[in-house]
Parts: structure tokens; C-alpha cells; sequence
């Protein structure tokens, strides 16, 4: 097992404010050399994470180490060898792709010439390089994207952090981040930490995930080991008509999308539905579950939790109301 790059143990933030926890006790490792995603839904707390690893946010207790040294007392070694692509940075209007990377370069102490190469390999490589001279005032939100990214993934440094970094991008723009991110990995060993809210990008990508809620872990290891551990070795039968939800639920935990029942089941029920669908004539789906499933099942079952909770805290409200 290769060294952890980060170490974060117990950390806790608590915002100005706010009475609950954006981190509660979070306990994360990325090692060197992986790529480490971050999952969750929105306000999990991913962002807060990576404001707290990138030394741009203080915790309220915990500790955290990156490259060994102590992030909390003495973040200045540590910014660096790091680069970062923050969730919904914005380029600066009046510059164009060519300027942003070339001056994020020459400010990290690369002379214009250097920074000049560097920048029309990263330009062509995601597909920058036809507007490069454009202002980025007058490019799509995709391609300002682009630029941000290539911001970060230019940089020399050890260590990237992307939150959120394929917002907006056309599935074609998308593939060639991964690709770049994965020939970054896999030819310079450079360690990248991710979040993303697409289940695929994380299972393309991921050599070790985490899915958090409330600010705490709910499952973490590889993409195939989050899936096994959370959904065994299940598999899910789709249905959009013939069959009732009531009907389904004698089956295996159903759960509806829309138009979409979903079964989640063994081999077996899976073949029994499938001939009853037969003898019905209509279709069905059968497949392997996802990352998308688990994070459903997990995430979900974490709303349930939370709106319990919420009702116990408004009847313990309205029975003061009435003592009074
Ligand atoms: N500057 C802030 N002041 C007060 N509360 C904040 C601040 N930033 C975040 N929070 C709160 O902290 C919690 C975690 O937010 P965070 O931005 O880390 O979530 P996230 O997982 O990145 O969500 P998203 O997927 O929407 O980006 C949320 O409840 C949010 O409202
Ligand atoms: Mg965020």
C-alpha cells in the first residue's frame, strides 16, 4: 500500500451561523499516485473538504495532513505543490485562454518561454486551442470551464484538487478530461482528488472513492467494493409497465423513478420476473447495479434518517409551545 498524500483525522466544521456540522468527524486517506473522488449530495460537505485541504479553510478540531505536514499550522509549503480547480470558478473576462494559463504558469515561477510549450500542449488537448485568442467574456460556459481546468492540470505539482470539474462540459469534452486525468495519473504519478455528481465519471475514473453525507463517511474503497459491500452481489431488474409496485415489492426492495420501477434482486428472482414478463409480454431490463444504486440506497436512506429526526425536533417544539 503507497503512502497517504492526505490524512485527515476527526475533522469537524462547524460554519459561522449554522448549527450543524458541514464536517463531522470526517476521517479520509488519499494515497500518492491514486485518483480519489469525493461523492455526495449537495451540501455533503465535499467542497468544504477540499477549502479545508487546499489550507484555504480552517477545521474547528480535527487534524489534517498533506505530503505529512501539518495543514492547520503550517499550509505555506503545502500551497506550493498543490493546484486547484474550486467549484464555479470563473475565468477573468477581459483575458483569453491563452493568457489564463500562460500568466497561472509564469506566476508559479515558469519563465514565458516554458510556460508558452507548455500551454499549447494543455490548449490542444482540450480542445482549447482554435479559441485561444478569444476573450473569455464571449466563449460558452463549457469552455470556460475548459480554461479553469487547464489552469490546474498544466501545473507541475504533485497534487490536484478538481470540485466539480466536468460541470458543463459536452460528453465529448468530458471523455477528454478523463483522459488527461488519467494519462496525468498513469505517466507523471501526479495524485488527484476529485468530486463529481455523475456516478459514471466516478466509476471511469476513481481508484478510490468516498461517499459522504452530512459531512461524514458512508462507504469508501474501490467503485467494485462499494458496490459489493453496500448491494451485495445484486443485480436490478427495470420495468416501465405491466407490473405494479405493490407486485414488484413481493419481489425485492422497489424503488420508482418516474416511470422506472426498479427491483433490486438475485439471479434467480431476476429470471422468475423475467418469464412472468414473458408470459405478459412486456419488456424488461435486467443489469448489474451501479454506483448510481448505491449511492441512491446510501444517501437516501440518510434523508429518511434526517426527515425522522426533524419531526421528533418540531413535535418536541410544538409539546413546549403547548407547556407554556
Ligand atoms: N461559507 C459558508 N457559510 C455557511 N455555511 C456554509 C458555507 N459554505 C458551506 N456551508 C454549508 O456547509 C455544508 C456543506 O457545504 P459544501 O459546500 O461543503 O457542500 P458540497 O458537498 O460541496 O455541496 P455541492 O454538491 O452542492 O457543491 C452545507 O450545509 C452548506 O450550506
Ligand atoms: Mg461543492
Amino acid at each position: 500500500m503507497s503512502e497517504s498524500i492526505i490524512e485527515a483525522r476527526d475533522l469537524k466544521k462547524i460554519y459561522r451561523k449554522s448549527r450543524i456540522p458541514a464536517l463531522d468527524d470526517l476521517d479520509l486517506d488519499v494515497r500518492r499516485g491514486e485518483i480519489f473522488t469525493l461523492l455526495g449530495r449537495n451540501g455533503a460537505g465535499k467542497t468544504t473538504f477540499l477549502r479545508i485541504a487546499t489550507t484555504q479553510l480552517l477545521p474547528n478540531s480535527g487534524t489534517i495532513r498533506v505530503f505529512g505536514i501539518d495543514a492547520i499550522r503550517d499550509p505555506k509549503p503545502i500551497r506550493r505543490r498543490i493546484a486547484i480547480t474550486p467549484q464555479e470558478g470563473r475565468p477573468l473576462f477581459t483575458l483569453n485562454a491563452r493568457d489564463h494559463v500562460i500568466l497561472s504558469l509564469m506566476m508559479r515561477g515558469a519563465t514565458h518561454e516554458e510556460a508558452a510549450r507548455k500551454t499549447k500542449r494543455v490548449l490542444k488537448t482540450l480542445d482549447l486551442d482554435g479559441v485561444r485568442s478569444v476573450h473569455s467574456e464571449e466563449l460558452s460556459g463549457g469552455l470556460r470551464q475548459r480554461i479553469l481546468i487547464a489552469m490546474t492540470i498544466v501545473c507541475d505539482v504533485e497534487l490536484m484538487f478538481l470540485d466539480e470539474p466536468t460541470i458543463g462540459l459536452d460528453p465529448l469534452g468530458r471523455r477528454k478530461v478523463w483522459e488527461e486525468l488519467i494519462r496525468l495519473k498513469n505517466e507523471e504519478g501526479r495524485t488527484i482528488v476529485l468530486t463529481t455528481h455523475y456516478m459514471d465519471e466516478a466509476e471511469a475514473l476513481s481508484d478510490q472513492l468516498a461517499i459522504i453525507d452530512r459531512g461524514h463517511v458512508l462507504a469508501r474503497g474501490n467503485a467494485r467494493e462499494v458496490k459489493e459491500r453496500n448491494l451485495g452481489s445484486r443485480i436490478r431488474v427495470d420495468v416501465t409497465q405491466g407490473f405494479s409496485f405493490e407486485e414488484l415489492e413481493s419481489y425485492g426492495r422497489t424503488i420508482k423513478a418516474g416511470n422506472l420501477l426498479r427491483v433490486f434482486t438475485n439471479d434467480e428472482v431476476a429470471q422468475e420476473i423475467s418469464r412472468e414478463a414473458l408470459k405478459r409480454r412486456v419488456p424488461i431490463s435486467i443489469s448489474p447495479v451501479t454506483l448510481d444504486d448505491v449511492f441512491v440506497e446510501l444517501v437516501g436512506a440518510g434523508i429518511e434518517e434526517e426527515e425522522e429526526e426533524r419531526k421528533i425536533e418540531e413535535e418536541k417544539m410544538e409539546k413546549g409551545v403547548m407547556m407554556k
